[in-house]
C-alpha cells in the first residue's frame, strides 16, 4: 500500500491515477474527506498497512520530520520525496521544497 500525500493536487491527482490503473494499492492522503477519487482508493493520511510513502511538500509542509519518523516507525521502507524549489518558500527552514 502506497500512501500518496498531496493526492488531490497536480501531481498526486495524476499519480494516484496512474499507481491505481496499474494495480497498485494506493490510500489518498487528503484533507478533504469528500475529495473525488479512483475506485477502490480511500481517502486517509493513515500509516496502517503502508509499506511506501510519496511526500509532497506542499502538503506535508513542516510536519515531514514527524511523518517521516511516523512512517519508519510503522515499518515503511520505501519514501519518494517530490523535491522542488518555490518562490514562496521559506529558505531559511530545513524542508523538502
Ligand atoms: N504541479 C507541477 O506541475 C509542479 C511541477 C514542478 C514542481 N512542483 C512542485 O511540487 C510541489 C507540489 O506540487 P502540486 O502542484 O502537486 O501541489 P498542489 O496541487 O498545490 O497541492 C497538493 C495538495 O496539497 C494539499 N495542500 C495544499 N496546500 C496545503 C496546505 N497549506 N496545507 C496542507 N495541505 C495542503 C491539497 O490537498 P487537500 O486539499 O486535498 O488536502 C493539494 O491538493 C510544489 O512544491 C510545487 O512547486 C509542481
Amino acid at each position: 500500500m502506497i500512501l500518496v500525500t498531496g493526492a488531490t493536487g497536480n501531481v498526486g491527482r495524476g499519480l494516484v491515477r496512474l499507481l491505481t490503473t496499474q494495480g497498485v494499492r494506493v490510500r489518498a492522503g487528503t484533507r478533504n474527506p469528500d475529495a473525488v477519487l479512483p475506485p477502490g482508493v480511500e481517502a486517509s493520511s493513515s500509516l496502517d498497512g503502508v509499506n511506501s510513502l510519496f511526500l509532497n511538500p506542499r502538503a506535508v509542509g513542516k510536519s515531514v520530520g514527524y511523518l517521516v519518523a511516523q512512517a519508519c516507525a510503522v515499518g515503511v521502507r520505501r519514501i519518494v520525496a517530490l523535491s522542488a524549489i518555490n518562490v514562496d518558500d521559506d529558505l531559511s527552514a530545513p524542508a523538502l521544497s
